[in-house]
Formats: structure tokens, C-alpha cells, sequence
């Protein structure tokens, strides 16, 4: 285990952790983790409405990443601040504000996001290379990546693998026995981790700078996908692998750029095979302190909401609201 990850003895910063993207898929889960550690949190959001059910302690920072010095004036007084990029066509534009206004404000860095991982710039240089080949609409998202490594922030770069919550886009078709993305063989993580490992490196700046993988257990085909979710519905799920299916629930479940984004990423990820080093394996588990949440795991939690979802409500027995009881 490395050094710079042993577990902490973690003092917790009087000054809030600022969280962008807090209404998103992993901004959310940062939020509930650093909460969770008893640590002030300040959101970045533009719509505030979409946060009412955080608790009233959590601060709220107004302000979009189109505007640099609306994200300036959420800055002030924080530890560390916390940056997923959104699905945007300006994602790069929006980044260099969040980025900038941190090495102004002096504060650490944590990303979450797609990144050329690396040693050294040449070798980081040539990764983004071959990846931006592979897939060219991800080029925007590996500089802006690259850009959050190379700057003045103290910066981790966390690269999660692909979500295991994404699955949920296909809840239906699960209940229906079929699991349409296609997936050749991939790093898959917990949406939960992700937020954990983030909240731990928020708040330990002892943990070096640097990019570092966070997967789950193991490296995840159609087929392990699909029997997991056989074994946690308790009924059969075939992988049938379809493009059709999986471009029209991303945008029934998103439209828009993540859409576009998701379907092109599933075509490349339908094709490849990519196994999980023990490297990165140990750094997960040394960034939570425990090992990572499995596949298995995240699908019987899941089948057990929606299938408790499809139960009909009992019969109101009327019982506790009769008058005598009250
Ligand atoms: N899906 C995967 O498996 C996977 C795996 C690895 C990496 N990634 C990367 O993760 C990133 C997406 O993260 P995510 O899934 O957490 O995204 P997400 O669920 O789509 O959330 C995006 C967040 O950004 C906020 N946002 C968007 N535009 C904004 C603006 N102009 N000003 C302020 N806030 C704005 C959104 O707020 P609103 O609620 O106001 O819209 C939302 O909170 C992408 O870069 C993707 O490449 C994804």
C-alpha cells in the first residue's frame, strides 16, 4: 500500500468544500460522502431549487461555469473544491474558469472525469494521442483533463471507470430480462466510491498530488454484467447487445450532448477489452480504506428498490389512524 494513502487521522477543515455538479450523477455523491464526514459543504449550482432537499447547513453558491467570477466569488473562504465536467460543447471554456479561479483562490483541485494517466507530460502526451484516435469527441475532455494535471492547484485527478449506475438507463429492460449496452470487457466503479474517494482527498491533503484510477473489484463483460443481474432479479437476463436500443434510451433517459456522449463511448466500449491492473485495484482500495463495492453487490441493492418499487401498496387496515388510537 502506498505511503500517501495510509489512512488518515483526518481533522476535519473548518472551512467549507466547495462541490460543482453537486446535482449530477458524481457531485452528488460527493456532497453525501463529505456530509457523511461531518464536513462543511458549499454547492456551486445554477438551479438552487434542484438542491431544497439538502440539509439547511449546506451552503449555497449561485453561479454558472459560463461565468468565471460567479465561480471567483464561490471560492472564497474554501479548503478545497471538488470539479466534474459537465456534458457541454464548452466543456474546455468552462473548466479553464473553474481551473483558473482555483489556482487564484489558492485552493486544491480534486476532478473526477476521463484522463490519459501518466507519469510525465510526454508520456501523458502520447496516451492522449492514441486515445483522442480511438475517440475523437473525448479530445475536449482529455486537455481539459490534462489542464486540471498541470496546474497550480495540488491536484488529483480521479479517473473512474464506467459507472455502474449507468445500468439503471435500462431498468426496464433489465425487469424484462434483456441488457442491451454493449460491453466488451471494462473498468466498472460504484458511483458511491467515487464520491468517497473524492471526500477523502478533499479533505486530506496529505494524499499526493497525481491522477489515480478508481475501479471496482474487476473488470466487467456483458456477459458477467448480465448474470449479475440475473442473480440479483432472480430471473434470467440475457446480454443482447443492441445500438438501436442503447441510442434510444440514452436519449429517451438524457438527450442532449450526454446522449451523444454515452452512445459514441458504448460503441468503442462494446468492442474493447480492458482488464484492471492490481496498481489500480490497490490504489482504490487504499483512497476508501476498504475495498471497492462490487458489481453484485450494486445490482441487488438496485433490483431490491425497483422490485419493493413494483410491489402493490397492502391494504390500509385503518387501524393506527382510527380516532381511539390517536
Ligand atoms: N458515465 C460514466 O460512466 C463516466 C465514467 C467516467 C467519467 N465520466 C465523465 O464524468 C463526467 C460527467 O459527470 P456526471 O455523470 O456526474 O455528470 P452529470 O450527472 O451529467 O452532472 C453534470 C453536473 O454539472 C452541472 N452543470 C452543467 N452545466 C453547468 C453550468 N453551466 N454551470 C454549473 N453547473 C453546470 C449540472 O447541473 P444541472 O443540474 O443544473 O444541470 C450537474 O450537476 C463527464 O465528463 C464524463 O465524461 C463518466
Amino acid at each position: 500500500m502506498s505511503p500517501s494513502l495510509s489512512a488518515p487521522a483526518l481533522v476535519l477543515p473548518g472551512r467549507p468544500i466547495l462541490v460543482a455538479g453537486a446535482t449530477g450523477a458524481i457531485g452528488s455523491q460527493v456532497v453525501r460522502a463529505l456530509l457523511a464526514r461531518g464536513a462543511r459543504v458549499r454547492v456551486f449550482v445554477r438551479s438552487p431549487e434542484k438542491v431544497d432537499d439538502l440539509p439547511p447547513a449546506v451552503e449555497r453558491a449561485v453561479g454558472t461555469l459560463e461565468d468565471r467570477e460567479s465561480i471567483v466569488q464561490a471560492l472564497k473562504g474554501t479548503h478545497a473544491a471538488f470539479y466534474v465536467s459537465p456534458h457541454d460543447e464548452r466543456e474546455e471554456e468552462f473548466a479553464e474558469h473553474f481551473v483558473s479561479a482555483c489556482e487564484g483562490a489558492g485552493v486544491r483541485l480534486v476532478f473526477s472525469g476521463v484522463h490519459a494517466n501518466g507519469k510525465n507530460r510526454l508520456g501523458r502526451f502520447i496516451q492522449r494521442t492514441i486515445f483522442g484516435l480511438l475517440m475523437p469527441h473525448y479530445r475536449p475532455k482529455l486537455r481539459l483533463a490534462e489542464r486540471v494535471r498541470t496546474s497550480d492547484t495540488n491536484p488529483v485527478v480521479l479517473i473512474p471507470g464506467n459507472y455502474f449506475q449507468m445500468d439503471e438507463v435500462c431498468r426496464e429492460e433489465l425487469l424484462a430480462g434483456r441488457y442491451p449496452l454493449p460491453l466488451g470487457q471494462i473498468p466498472r466503479v460504484d458511483t458511491r466510491d467515487v464520491g468517497e474517494a473524492a471526500a477523502r482527498v478533499l479533505l486530506d491533503t496529505s494524499v499526493k498530488s497525481g491522477g489515480y484510477a478508481l475501479v471496482g473489484p474487476e473488470s466487467l463483460s456483458g456477459e458477467d454484467t448480465a448474470a449479475s443481474w440475473s442473480a440479483a432479479l432472480g430471473q434470467p437476463v440475457q446480454y443482447t447487445p443492441n445500438l438501436a436500443e442503447m441510442d434510444r434510451l440514452f436519449d429517451q433517459t438524457y438527450g442532449g450532448r450526454k446522449a451523444l456522449d454515452c452512445q459514441k463511448s458504448y460503441r468503442l466500449v462494446g468492442k474493447i477489452r480492458v482488464s484492471i491492473s492490481a496498481v489500480e485495484l490497490r490504489q482504490t482500495t487504499s483512497l476508501l480504506g476498504c475495498p471497492p463495492r462490487s458489481f453484485a453487490e450494486y445490482a441487488r441493492e438496485a433490483a431490491a428498490t425497483w422490485q419493493a418499487a413494483q410491489q402493490p401498496i397492502p391494504p390500509h387496515t385503518g387501524a393506527h389512524l382510527s380516532p381511539a388510537a390517536s
